[in-house]
């Protein structure tokens, strides 16, 4: 979710601001440090900050603190329509630790799922990694390299996502692209997805306020005609029950606003401009239920090292990208990834366009990852840059069965590719969620990136 400061001029802006003095927040992007890694364990640190999402930012009037959005509604007289609404309404800089959960130290950011704060209560959040300068999103090419953090998801039940991913978002947040977009990066502008979402406020410098359908189930959500579509990474989507590990891509390059058809929404799911499904390895989904979870061989009650290497056809940046393996370190113990366990399947370890083909062929699923392009495309993305996302929700769609339980929730757990994780099809409900799990938090630390062997002891 998010959007953006439309402000008409800087002169008009310190007028704003003088009228704000003491409701407005200054925006203070929490620091979080990365290492760059060279060589065999031989890495530098990197001072980056992170950066909210525009879509969970109080949106108000330019001229005074009349709110533009309210729960999940836009208000009428400010955002009459797209190009009024970004003239008219301002993004405000926001109290993370206050009213989002959000806390960084050091090396590590923690993401709280419910957070009490003196004006409502927040649910979830969204964040980007910010250059070292503190102006754009950083962007990163991880051909040929790899990405690692630390997790802790013990706090994390059935139905929630800790995600650690990256999206294919102008690093400027769209600002140079769309010239009333004025609020950019620094207030956390211009994301997108391979399921193109509706909920984004605004989009290609014009607020998504057309035909905008509130959320029967969100009360601070809605989904406006227009989605935000861009290739996809991710790297973690996951909680203590189950974890996966999925490239998704687009027919276009870079943010692209959809409407209609190219959005694949409903049963235009395979009809639209991204693969909304993926190439998901998921341990339990691939056949191994020992693997990951609660004392299992990689134990989810306690933090552990999540490591993805990108290789490429001739391990040169410029190659081809052609696999993307995994692996765990936890108690100073290498984990190697599981290995598939299906019937009819061979023994994959790491996703590749075969081991993408093969696992559609045995699920019976669609196989829109190859139709698009598969992991060349995924490459191509990284080529361009992509953007670091990490961010805690819950689903008001599919309740994460898709992820942690048996989904189709009508189909047999037996069929294979249907069963994803232990969790119960009746759990991940967002109403139980938000009330019985007002502890749950994520902590990723520790991120370093750099070339393959060079982020982890081995
Ligand atoms: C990062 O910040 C620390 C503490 O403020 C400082 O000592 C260090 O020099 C900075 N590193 C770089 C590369 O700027
Ligand atoms: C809104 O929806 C209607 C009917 O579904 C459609 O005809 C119209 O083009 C849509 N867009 C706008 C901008 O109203
Ligand atoms: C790339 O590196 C891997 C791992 O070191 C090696 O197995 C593979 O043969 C290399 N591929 C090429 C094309 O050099
Ligand atoms: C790797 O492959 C790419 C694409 O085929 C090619 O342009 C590049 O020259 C190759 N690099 C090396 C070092 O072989
Ligand atoms: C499950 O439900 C979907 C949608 O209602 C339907 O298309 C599908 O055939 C059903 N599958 C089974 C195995 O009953």
């Amino acid at each position: 979710m998010f959007p953006f400061l439309a402000l008409i001029s800087l002169s008009y802006a310190a007028i704003v601001y003088g009228q704000q003095a003491g409701t407005l927040t200054t925006e203070t992007h929490p620091k979080l440090t990365v290492q760059k890694c060279s060589g065999s364990n031989s890495c530098t640190t990197e001072n980056h900050s992170i950066v909210l999402d525009s879509n969970w930012r109080w949106l108000h009037s330019t001229s005074g603190s009349n709110n533009c959005y309210t729960g999940n509604t836009w208000d009428t007289s400010l955002c009459p329509d797209p190009a009024t609404c970004a003239q008219n309404c301002a993004l405000d800089g926001a109290d993370y630790s206050g009213t989002y959960g959000i806390t960084t130290s050091g090396n590590a950011l923690t993401l709280k799922f419910v957070t009490n704060g003196p004006y409502s209560t927040n649910i979830g959040s969204r964040v980007y990694l910010m250059d070292t300068a503190d102006s754009k999103y950083q962007l990163f090419n991880l051909k040929n390299q790899e990405f690692t953090f630390d997790v802790d998801m013990s706090q994390l039940p059935c139905g929630l996502n800790g995600a650690l991913y990256f999206v294919e978002m102008d690093a400027d947040g769209g600002t140079s692209r769309f010239s009333t977009n004025k609020a950019g990066a620094k207030y956390g502008t211009g994301y997108c997805d391979t399921q193109c979402p509706h909920d984004i406020k605004f989009i290609n410098g014009e607020a998504n306020v057309a035909n905008w359908t509130a959320s029967p189930s969100d009360p601070n959500a809605g989904t406006g005609q227009y989605g935000s579509c861009c290739n996809e990474m991710d790297i973690w989507e996951a909680n203590s029950q189950g974890a996966a590990v999925t490239p998704h891509v687009c027919s276009v390059q870079g943010q692209t606003r959809c409407s209609g058809t190219q959005c694949g929404d409903g049963d235009q799911r395979y009809d639209g401009i991204c693969d909304k499904d993926g190439c998901d390895f998921n341990s339990w989904r691939m056949g191994d239920q020992t693997f990951l979870g609660p004392g299992k061989t990689v134990d989810t009650t306690k933090k552990f090292t999540v490591v993805t290497q990108f290789y490429t056809s001739n391990n040169s940046t410029s190659g081809t990208l052609s696999e993307i393996r995994r692996l765990y370190v936890q108690n100073g113990k290498v984990i190697a990834n599981s290995k598939t366990k299906i019937s009819g399947l061979s023994a994959y370890d790491s996703i590749t366009d075969e081991f993408c083909n093969a696992q559609k062929t045995a699920f019976g699923d669609t196989n829109s990852f190859e139709k698009l392009g598969g992991l060349n495309v995924m490459g191509q993305s990284f080529d361009k840059g992509m953007v670091l996302v990490m961010s805690v929700w819950d689903d008001h769609e599919a309740q994460m069965l898709w992820l942690d339980s048996n989904y189709p929730t009508n189909g047999s757990a037996s069929t294979p590719g249907v069963s994803r994780g232990p969790c119960a099809t009746t759990s991940g409900q967002p109403t139980d969620l938000e009330k019985n799990s007002p502890g749950a938090t994520v902590i990723f630390s520790n991120i370093k990136y750099g070339p393959i062997g060079s982020t982890y002891a081995h």
